[in-house]
């Protein structure tokens, strides 16, 4: 098994968590969020639950970030409709709020990684059409500012947007986050503003003189079903994996997208590729699955996925840590060459619960050590990978699957708030002391 020392000196360990999902936005002052409505919505939201309490991390933040330490870093975002509860007007509890984490982040000797969007738009940005709406741009970017004006001065890195595939597709056109659209042309506008919002923010934190620049993207390993799915296979590469990263490093959308999304992006699109395509600091990676894919009639894109039976999470994920060093290896070649990489999220759910006070969770041990392994093999291949964070440090408020599904390295009780470390944690904490 790999050890601590296997890894350079300088690449950070930590964990990811966002704001939604863990501090509770019945609480400071925070207004609607898109989730509220979409939650509202009958089927939408297992249970009709909302991040209104969540983890109570609002309240609870000094002691959740206690169990941290020992980590070199910690991945958070801030809730844009904490800050701005009707998209405009600033609330300064939202702020002093963001002041006090940012200080026991510090306080704990972690490096504080921004994420400005974790997916919690205000809702009466969503009622004016969202990233659907091109204004999303400066709208973005006027958040962008009220938070940097408070705690810019004190990140160690700031990322615009986490996994614009799920803000734009898999909201827009699958249809399973909110809005929950299902409608091409929404798709394809939101694809596109998201990129847009991405290049305002990043002029406006250049403007500012901030340091560290990134976006966050997911990817998902592949494999056709059969060899006659290898055209599938190509269709769901570009939309799921490179949709954004080319815009983002060359200024284009790959041609199996505009294939199906010309016709549906906003006019001029192309005037907008130089601001999309400025210069990043270092690119966030997602990666937790893949997906095995098959031909589909109907319009495009024409695919879908198979089951399989391989080894699977509570989600119903396969388990595929090879996967995660194939993501790497097609970032450089293709994309990224020496940027400086973070994979900002790995780690899966698990149906987790104490006996007798302990959470024997020996799969995510398994997973998480399969997955240092890929990127120590990738680094000692020359890859430029800086740090690791594992989603998520707590279990959460888990989107369209509310709180059913674990992800956390610490087990959160809801009725009672408890938290208990599971020994993945301890597993993992002693893997980085060791
Ligand atoms: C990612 C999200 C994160 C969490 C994990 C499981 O897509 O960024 O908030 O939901 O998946």
């Amino acid at each position: 098994m790999i050890t601590r020392k296997d890894f350079p000196e300088a690449f950070l360990f930590g964990a990811a968590t966002s704001a939604y999902q863990i501090e509770g936005h019945g609480f400071g002052g925070a207004g609607p969020t898109i989730w509220d409505t979409f939650a509202a919505q009958p089927g939408r939201v297992v249970n009709g639950e909302t991040g209104a309490i969540a983890c109570d991390h609002y309240h609870r933040y000094e002691a959740d970030l206690d169990l941290l330490k020992g980590l070199d870093a910690y991945r958070f975002s801030t809730s844009w409709a904490r800050v701005m509860p009707d998209g405009r007007t600033v609330n300064q509890a939202g702020l002093d709020y963001y002041d006090r984490l940012v200080d026991a982040t510090l306080a704990r000797g972690l490096k504080p990684f921004l994420t400005l969007y974790h997916w919690d738009m205000p809702a009466a940005l969503g009622a004016l059409g969202g990233w659907e709406n091109r204004d999303v741009a400066r709208w973005f970017g006027d958040y962008t500012d009220a938070v940097m004006d408070r705690i810019g001065d004190r990140m160690a890195s700031t990322a615009t947007i986490n996994e614009p595939w799920c803000v734009s597709w898999l909201s827009h056109f699958l249809g399973h986050h909110a809005p929950g659209k299902q409608d091409i042309t929404a798709g394809a506008r939101a694809v596109h503003h998201v990129l847009l919002a991405h290049g305002e923010a990043m002029e406006r934190l250049r403007a500012r003189g901030q340091k560290n620049l990134g976006i966050v993207l997911n990817f998902e390993a592949s494999q056709p079903a059969t060899p006659q799915d290898t055209p599938a296979i190509a269709r769901f590469d570009a939309i799921m994996n490179r949709m954004f990263i080319e815009p983002l490093t060359k200024g284009r959308y790959p041609e199996l997208v505009l294939e199906g999304l010309d016709a549906h992006l906003p006019e001029n699109w192309q005037d907008d590729m130089a601001r999309i395509s400025a210069p990043l600091d270092w690119l966030g990676v997602n990666y937790y699955t893949r997906q095995t894919i098959t031909e589909a009639p109907g319009p495009w894109p024409r695919y879908t996925m198979r089951k399989t039976d391989a080894p699977k999470t509570q989600m119903g994920w396969d388990i595929y840590p090879e996967g995660l060093g194939e993501t790497l290896k097609m970032l450089r070649q293709d994309y990224t060459a020496d940027l400086p990489l973070f994979v900002t999220e790995n780690g899966m759910a698990w149906d987790d619960s104490p006996q007798d006070g302990v959470i024997d969770d020996p799969a995510r041990s398994d997973y998480l050590f399969s997955h240092l392994a890929q990127i120590q093999s990738a680094i000692a291949g020359g890859a430029n990978i800086q740090g690791y964070f594992y989603w998520s440090l707590l279990d959460n408020f888990e989107w369209a699957f509310g709180y059913e599904k674990r992800f956390g390295m610490i087990h959160v009780d809801f009725e009672t708030q408890e938290r208990t470390p599971k020994n993945s944690f301890h597993a993992f904490k002693s893997w980085l002391s060791a």
